[in-house]
């Protein structure tokens, strides 16, 4: 492969990356090479990340445990740790069980590649994150991707999926698709499952999935239900436990899977569901059985970093607030913030090497908060992804609105 060329083309489109060094812990602020600036773009949404509780568990937990694990869940590696917090996060999402993962990104392909194969359906949301795109890819189930949080297009697609065979759940042999192992093609319908993916918080656009309305047309059509709750574990619901608890229908979801890598200040992710999906994952997740066990101290902090989301609901509760303070000035501001209730907020600007600019002239004004690109969003669509953490302050609020009025005035000036 010719690298040089592809990167000249990469580019030439304006897509080029490269990594940016911090040189501080990301809270409210950050040391950038050399600088310290505003941080605007973390997922560190409860400024857990630096919390002194989670160090302190952290520390802990390697004193007891050591720094590695030293061996998959499976063979060596399973701590009381690793099972305590797993009972701690059933209990959180009000879920029967729960299991760990490395990385969210691992979680996603775990659950997408064990409890779906060939014959079976997944419907994807378009604006899915790229590990639940891989785990649909790799999961050998055909994936029909329906339109961003379009519950038409979801049903159109649904219901074709299920004509002229079984249309209803009622009409299934078994209860619940995923609560059986094998992946064979079922006798009475095109496909034996149907698994209805989603964000719950869409990553880069900030809205909530209609989550009430996927269940509803899930189960009138005998489907079962996945959502990612990487970016509303520990932001939304009345305890902070993600989407199905912010719209109160937890116990209709087959699949929650989150993160601990952003509210939680850490990193990991899970897979909350039924005892027998979560022991059936255990068996066949191939994320989980051949990867070494998370190391002690992530599992440390993030049993701290629960107990702060549940008893401080004030952080997520000032978050919240202040996310709706900066979408309505930076609206009143003339800039196209994508619609929504969630600290991320999508300033979307168009192409890339606007977003780069853009990027570059906030920085110069000591905000932190880079372009986001494809493909990563759509062509046409590239913006600058922001989002408020529990450390920032109604001032920064005024500061970020400043320097993006700012930066459009020095980018008109210019001439881009
Ligand atoms: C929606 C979504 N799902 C999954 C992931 C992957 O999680 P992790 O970073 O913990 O691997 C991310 C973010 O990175 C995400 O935004």
């Amino acid at each position: 492969m010719d690298f040089k060329r592809e990167l000249e083309g990469i580019r030439e489109a304006g897509l080029y990356r490269s990594l940016r060094r911090m040189e501080s812990a990301s809270s409210r602020t950050v040391r950038v090479e050399g600088r310290e600036m505003l941080m605007c773009a973390s997922n560190n949404y409860l400024g857990l990340a630096d919390h002194p509780l989670l160090q302190e568990t952290a520390m802990e937990a390697i004193r007891r445990f050591g720094t590695g694990s030293g061996g998959s869940r499976l063979t060596t590696g399973n701590t009381a740790l690793h099972e305590s917090l797993e009972r701690e996060l059933a209990a959180f999402k009000g879920t029967e069980a729960a299991v760990l993962f490395n990385t969210g990104y691992m979680a996603n392909v775990a659950a997408l590649t064990a409890l779906v194969g060939a014959g079976d359906l997944i419907l994807s949301d378009r604006l899915n994150h790229a590990s639940l795109i891989d785990g649909a890819r790799l999961s050998r189930a055909e994936v029909q991707v329906y339109e961003h949080c379009d519950l038409d297009d979801l049903e159109k697609k649904v219901s074709s999926a299920r004509e002229g065979s079984m249309s209803t759940r009622e009409e299934l042999t078994g209860a619940t698709a995923l609560d059986e192992g094998d992946s064979t093609r079922g006798s009475q319908g095109r496909y034996r499952r149907i698994l209805i993916v989603t964000d719950g918080v869409f990553s880069m656009d900030g809205d909530i999935a209609p989550l009430p309305d996927i269940c509803d047309l899930a189960e009138r059509w005998g489907a079962d239900v996945m959502v990612d709750d990487a970016h509303a574990t520990g932001v939304l619901g009345a305890k902070g436990a993600g989407t199905a608890d912010h719209f109160g229908c937890q116990h209709r979801v087959a699949v929650q899977m989150g993160t601990m890598s952003k509210a939680l200040g850490a990193e990991g992710g899970y897979i909350a569901g039924s005892r027998e999906m979560i022991e059936f994952l255990i068996n066949r997740a191939r994320p989980f059985i051949f990867s070494t066990a998370q190391s002690p101290a992530v599992i440390g902090a993030v049993l701290a970093a629960l107990q702060i989301v549940q008893s401080e609901p004030e952080r997520r509760e000032s978050l919240l607030r202040r996310a709706t303070r900066l979408r309505n000035e930076m609206l009143a501001a003339g800039f196209d913030v994508l619609p929504g209730e969630t600290p991320i907020l999508g300033v979307v600007l168009g192409e890339a090497d606007r977003a780069v600019a853009f990027a570059r002239e906030l920085e110069a004004q000591g905000v932190f908060a880079p372009a986001i690109r494809p493909p990563t969003v759509p062509a046409g669509t590239s913006r600058i992804r922001l989002t408020l953490t529990a450390a920032h302050t109604d001032e920064d609020v005024g500061t970020i609105t400043d320097a993006f009025t700012n930066a459009r005035q020095a980018l008109s000036t210019h001439a881009l």
